[in-house]
């Protein structure tokens, strides 16, 4: 079976840049930003986003266009060994593992945009009916249950149709609307009365927030919202041409991504401030916070359709990324069809992801240490193989195949521009082979409570 690749740069560019902008750039990165010193935080996780996430994103992208091949088999031929393979299946699973948890959250946006569609998140008088609604709907199994398998299915129907007519035409048509809807609410948000304070609160610096849990938090941050440690680059890489130019392809991706972070801080905040209210965090901003202030201002009903929308198509872009690499895995080793590999592997998520779902209703008291089926896989995945999967691809382009090859590798396609800017070719060295695996350490001791 011939490998798909992407049609053009550009293609690959905005499936990667759909991949990065997710529920992580959209609800959580504002909200860290604004608990954890503002514009300190962003200075922060920029020079993080410089020292560990450009360069893990490079090396994982260098490893997929190099092999051609899935996580799996690219791990084992740079690698030569079966334990370098069993290291790639440990990326696929954890991306499969976050497709399956992501997609029960996504779920809940999706039966929002609905709730936003049908005009019933526009009326709340208080906060409290807020949560009462958004706790109703989420106990509810038919409602988690059924938006889980709704938006898997829809995922499904852009993955069965390949890499170049699903992934990349489907990015190229859901990111610029992502950009246009994502702008009408930054202006929408500007104007309203008391907007200005929400900038505030996103934009001063207060140096004495920037603790070192804040720097742990700004390298992880910087390792999810690019879709590191998960198979999802090296896959993608994997469907770029040898002639590809890396380091001009992701330096986009970094930017575009690190904006709409920065635009939907913007946003979300002058809405938020504008009706007088401050901001929670995670999902009770998005699913509590934000419907009552759509009843508070003027265009409220619009504002919270749109809003859906926009958080809709990051969370599918984002979630078929996730489910890729076990897709080109079953492609690629097993030889199996596409459409075969895209129906197992969705059902499989769909299936993993029911307890995940039900954490918020029937098995909400199925604990191990007060801790639900979906606080377990999260926070494992999130937290320990995420950041483990990054480890992994450094160390193999680092020390396995060694920084000469892999830099040689690295150079076709990007001689300009090397030969423009040799000051970054020490910059990706350095990086790749000592200050990304170190800081990745660093996070995963932080994690343990060892440091
Ligand atoms: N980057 C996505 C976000 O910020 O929401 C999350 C994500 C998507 C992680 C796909 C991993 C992945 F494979």
């Amino acid at each position: 079976m011939k490998r798909e690749s992407w049609k053009s740069r550009i293609g690959f560019i905005f499936a990667a840049l759909g991949s990065a902008v997710g529920l992580g750039s959209i609800w959580r990165f504002p909200y860290i930003v604004g608990e954890n010193g503002g514009a300190a935080f962003i200075l922060l996780y920029l020079i993080c986003l410089a020292l560990i996430g450009f360069p893990v994103l490079i090396s994982e992208i260098l490893v997929g266009r190099t092999t051609q091949s899935s996580p799996a088999g690219a791990f084992s031929q740079l690698g030569r060994s079966k334990g370098w393979k069993w290291g790639g299946k440990l990326t696929i699973a954890t991306g499969f593992i976050v497709s399956s948890f992501y997609s029960v959250i996504a779920g809940w946006t999706l039966g929002y945009l609905v709730e936003a569609v049908l005009g019933n998140l526009h009326k709340f008088k208080l906060s409290d009916d807020a949560l009462v609604h958004f706790t109703n709907l989420s106990a509810s199994p038919l409602w988690t249950v059924g938006f889980h398998v709704l938006f898997i299915t829809i995922c499904c129907l852009v993955l069965l149709t390949g890499v170049r007519k699903g992934i990349e035409l489907g990015s190229k048509i859901m990111m610029p609307l992502l950009f246009m809807v994502l702008l009408i609410l930054v202006v929408k948000g500007m104007s309203l009365p008391g907007a200005s304070q929400g900038i505030n609160f996103l934009f001063s610096p207060r140096w004495d927030l920037l603790t070192p849990s804040a720097i742990a938090m700004a390298l992880g941050q910087a390792f999810f919202t690019l879709s590191l440690g998960q198979g999802t680059m090296v896959t993608y890489g994997s469907y770029l041409s040898q002639r590809e130019d890396i380091p001009r392809s992701c330096i986009p991706v970094v930017l575009l991504n690190t904006l709409v972070g920065l635009l939907v801080g913007i946003a979300v905040f002058s809405i938020v401030f504008s009706a007088g209210l401050t901001p929670s965090s995670g999902p009770a901003l998005i699913f509590e916070t934000l419907p009552v202030v759509f009843s508070q201002i003027s265009w409220g009903y619009s504002l919270a359709v749109l809003f859906f929308v926009l958080v809709t198509i990051a969370a599918i872009t984002s979630e078929i990324s996730a489910l890729e690499p076990a897709i080109s895995y079953l492609m690629d080793e097993k030889g199996w069809s596409r459409k075969r590999s895209t129906f197992t592997v969705a059902f499989g998520a769909f299936a993993l992801g029911i307890p995940s779902a039900l954490s918020f209703s029937s098995w909400k008291n199925v604990t191990l240490f007060g801790a639900t089926f979906y606080d377990i896989v999260s926070n494992l995945s999130v937290n320990f193989l995420v950041p483990i999967g990054g480890f992994l691809a450094v160390l193999l382009v680092g020390w396995r195949w060694g920084i000469q090859p892999a830099f040689e590798n690295l150079k076709t396609g990007s001689v300009s521009f090397f030969q423009d800017r040799p000051y970054l070719a020490s910059y990706f060295r350095v990086c790749i082979k000592y200050t990304a695996p170190i800081l990745i350490v660093f996070i995963l001791l932080n994690l343990l409570g060892l440091y």
